[in-house]
């Protein structure tokens, strides 16, 4: 028999009153003008960098602001993959990540040589990867998707094209699942999102009647199975705002919570928790700090550097991307 979770579940109230900006938050805000930078930030950062961000998003959203971003500087408060991406698609602006330990599970998971070593003893695959990737594996892919435009990606690789999809197995099998399309999937997958369970999430909603579970494709596939919804995180905030739902659970990494109370002040939503965790923390983004910014701004350090020749490869990919997804 299941034995019942030793923490009570992590719920945010509706109506929480947010705070007044700090000593430190005005201090960034104020180098911020200075340095003439634009702060980006994903949805998963802690609510004290969310709130001094001129753009808050998932990682679709992110690589159009830093696309179209006519600052000097890119403060990019997320992870390494996507601070790259936005080196990537705009090489003249200085490019700035708090912590340049801020990786990705996902991303350590597919190696660009272990990539080009599969690729030559299988030539001719459509490589799709998941923005979760290098520069390096994104200079060997032929297009990159997110989980916001997956669906839409993949149905418009060549039918007579056979897919490889890297690096994460959960999201591709959602898409294969969806599509009915079938693609060679690499065996990588985000530490913290395959720890949430069906059972805990099972319990929370017995707890909450009512309350749909709103999941993120990098969940596995029971957790995907029993959701009232699988998207992006961008989605999450719609569909949050358009359920009449009161209570939300949400299986996806807790920082999303600050951004849906932010946006819907009259819900409450509950914390997707996992088997010893009433929440789900993805310790790499909850590098970056208030502290690492302010210090970021002021050395203009640390930066992200590229060469050149991966730069412009994985350039390709990013943009093929963006024009498919408008
Ligand atoms: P989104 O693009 O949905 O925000 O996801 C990014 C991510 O890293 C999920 O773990
Ligand atoms: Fe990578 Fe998972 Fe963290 Fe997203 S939540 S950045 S996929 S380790």
């Amino acid at each position: 028999m299941a034995t019942a979770p030793s923490y009570k579940p992590l719920v945010f109230e509706p109506g929480a009153a947010e705070e007044p900006l700090n000593a430190l938050q005005l201090e960034i805000l104020e180098l911020k003008k200075r340095r003439n930078a634009v702060i980006l930030a994903h949805n998963y950062q802690s609510g004290d960098i969310q709130r001094i961000a001129d753009h808050l998003g998932d990682s679709l959203g992110l690589a159009y602001n830093a696309a179209e971003a006519t600052a000097d500087v890119i403060l990019y408060c997320g992870v390494h993959f996507m601070a790259e991406t936005a080196k990537i698609v705009n090489p003249s602006k200085t490019v700035l990540l708090p912590d340049m330990d801020a990786g990705c599970s996902l991303s350590d998971s597919c190696p660009a040589d272990k990539l080009r070593a599969y690729k030559e003893k299988n030539p001719n695959l459509y490589v799709v990867a998941y923005i979760n990737c290098s520069a390096a594996v994104k200079a060997e892919s032929d297009v990159i998707c997110t989980s916001g435009n997956a669906h839409k990606i993949v149905a418009k690789v060549p039918e007579d094209r056979e897919i490889l999809f890297v690096p994460d197995q959960n999201l591709g099998q959602w898409v294969m699942r969806q599509s009915g399309r079938k693609m060679r999937l690499w065996p990588g997958s985000c530490y913290a999102h395959v720890l949430f369970t069906a059972q805990t999430l099972t319990r929370l909603r017995d707890e909450f009647p009512g309350a749909p579970v709103v999941a993120h494709p990098e969940c596995t596939q029971t957790v995907r199975d029993m959701a009232d919804i699988v998207c992006s995180t961008e989605r999450m905030v719609s569909f949050c705002k358009e359920t009449s739902a009161e209570s939300i659970i949400i299986a996806t990494e807790t920082g999303m919570i600050h951004r849906l109370q932010r946006e819907i002040p009259s819900k409450r939503f509950i914390a997707g928790p996992t088997a010893n965790c009433a929440c789900n923390e993805c310790r790499y983004m909850k590098m970056n700090t208030l502290e690492k910014m302010r210090d970021a701004l002021l050395n203009m350090s640390p930066a992200i550097e590229l060469p050149e020749d991966i730069r412009s490869r994985a350039e390709l990919p990013i943009r093929r991307m963006l024009d498919w997804s408008r």
